[in-house]
């Protein structure tokens, strides 16, 4: 089988409208890219004006579809909002909401300065969820059916050492995932959330590792299927969620990370 093929059908995601924080690089940018290979326009955002722009000019050479890139601070509300306005007039509605931004530091805690630990939170728990209750009181108020899907790990429930604020807020990410699954879906709002284990990106390993770690860091080491992950196979998962073949699936987290989670906790 090759991984690089993907696992819906063309046109499964047409005539839908994509939202995308942390869209410019990464995991947020593969799953971009197949999202618009199945037929929905984006919208990607992140603190970096200029690299989403030469991302969605790459994507719409490359995919077709149309991409719009705006820079959003997710901790800052007042940005979250205009975004969000601007998103909704250029596109008529967005349909998807994928929470992707993310921050994290490998360290120990007690090493973190107060202002180090909170950025993490900030972004990632307060970020997503400034995000989430935007896009959502605009639905409800619309009258409009709406799917969220966030980007959560493992350790949201596992715990982990050494990246301590990225579990807790993660954590609270997973919460919110599935309490707004109950609350929402009444207004036709679906809540899931990704779990994805080692997936190598262009520059996370080498930020979040110290220069000698990374060197002898072997992320396959602990997963049981003895792989890291293609970014093809996150994105066949994540379309899936955003996509109408999923309607009966709400609340759920669905791990992709080769049983890596569960060699830990068994062995
Ligand atoms: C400890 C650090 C630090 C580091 C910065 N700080 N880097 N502390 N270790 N490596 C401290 C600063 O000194 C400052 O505290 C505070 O954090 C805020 O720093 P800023 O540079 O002002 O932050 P900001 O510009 O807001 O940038 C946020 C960021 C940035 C998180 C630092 O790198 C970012 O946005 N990264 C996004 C990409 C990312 O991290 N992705 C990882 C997700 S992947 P003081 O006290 O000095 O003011 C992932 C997978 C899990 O999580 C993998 C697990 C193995």
């Amino acid at each position: 089988m090759n991984f690089t093929d993907g696992m819906l059908k063309e046109g499964s995601l047409k005539g839908k409208n994509i939202l995308i924080t942390g869209g410019g690089t990464g995991l947020g940018r593969s799953m971009g890219e197949y999202f618009l290979e199945l037929g929905a326009n984006l919208v990607i955002t992140s603190r970096k004006l200029d690299v989403l722009q030469e991302t969605a000019k790459e994507m719409m050479a490359k995919k077709g579809g149309e991409v719009l890139a705006l820079s959003c601070d997710v901790r800052d509300i007042a940005q979250v909002e205009s975004m969000w306005s601007e998103s909704v007039a250029r596109f008529g509605e967005i349909h998807v909401v994928l929470n992707n931004a993310a921050g994290n530091f490998i360290s120990p805690t007690e090493r973190l300065s107060v202002n180090a630990f909170n950025t993490v939170l900030d972004i990632v728990l307060k970020g997503t969820s400034q995000v989430t209750l935007t896009a959502g009181k605009h639905w409800i108020a619309n009258k409009q059916p709406g799917v969220f899907l966030n980007i959560v790990t493992t350790y949201a429930w596992t715990g982990s050492g050494y990246v301590v604020p990225s579990a807790a807020a993660k954590a609270g990410v997973l919460a919110l995932t599935r309490s707004l699954a109950v609350e929402w879906a009444k207004y036709s709002i679906r809540s899931n959330a990704i779990a994805p284990g080692p997936f190598p990106t262009e520059g996370a390993w080498s930020r979040l590792l110290p220069g000698d770690l990374v060197k002898k860091f072997d992320p396959a080491k602990k997963v049981p299927v003895g792989r890291v992950g293609e970014h093809q196979e996150l994105a066949n998962l994540a379309a899936y969620l955003v996509s109408d073949f999923s309607a009966y699936v709400n609340g759920e987290v669905m791990t992709i990370d080769g049983g890596e989670w569960l060699k830990g906790a068994g062995e």
